[in-house]
């Protein structure tokens, strides 16, 4: 074997463990939620998560620019809750998708990751990509709770759906949806 060709392989190698590793952080986090996240991590402007780690009905937690990030696979029945609703009963009726325009409005569609340029189709329906920072005072909210199945914010009594969507409580606005988009089949770069 010429040299060249073992340093080549050497860097392949170096660079799939790295996208490894991404997936073993992401799932790593609930067991690390009460640490202070290191300076250097609050400083990372943007991040790549592989999504194929995350199961159906499954939810991983990532740090992103300080705030927790809730990735979430939908089963087809959060999406069918989530697509029954009239968008006249939504508090907010703009999508907070940062991924889209300020006031397009709050559907399923453009909720989930189908709504974002590029996203891999097997993922279109059923990922959600939130912020997941409460938009009343800013708690965490705990997943698969509250009135409609989605997502409740235990400080104030806060709802939202299962497109992340407020429902019911004091929060004014829909769970925000940060900047993504796929850079591979699998690999979502947020931020
Ligand atoms: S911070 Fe979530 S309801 Fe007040």
């Amino acid at each position: 074997m010429e040299m060249g060709e073992a340093t080549r392989r050497d860097f392949l190698y170096i660079a799939t463990g790295a996208v490894g590793a991404v997936g073993v952080g992401a799932l790593a986090w609930p067991f690390v939620s009460q640490m202070n996240p290191d300076a250097s991590a609050l400083a990372l402007a943007s991040i790549e998560v592989d999504v194929s780690n995350v199961a159906e009905g499954q939810q991983i937690k990532v740090m992103w620019r300080g705030k927790p990030l809730f990735i979430r696979s939908r089963t087809d029945k959060e999406i069918e809750e989530a697509k029954a609703i009239d968008l006249a009963d939504l508090r907010d009726p703009v999508a907070r998708n940062m991924n889209l325009a300020e006031d397009a409005p709050a559907t399923d569609e453009n909720r989930a990751a189908g709504g974002v340029e590029g996203t891999a189709a097997e993922y279109g329906e059923k990922l959600l990509i939130m912020i997941g920072v409460c938009t009343h005072l800013g708690c965490i909210p705990i997943g698969e709770a509250g009135d409609f199945d989605g997502w409740f914010c235990p400080c104030h009594g806060s709802h939202y759906d299962t497109a992340g969507r407020i429902r019911k409580g004091p929060a004014p606005e829909n769970l925000h949806i940060p900047p993504y988009q796929f850079i591979s089949d699998t690999v979502v770069k947020i931020g």
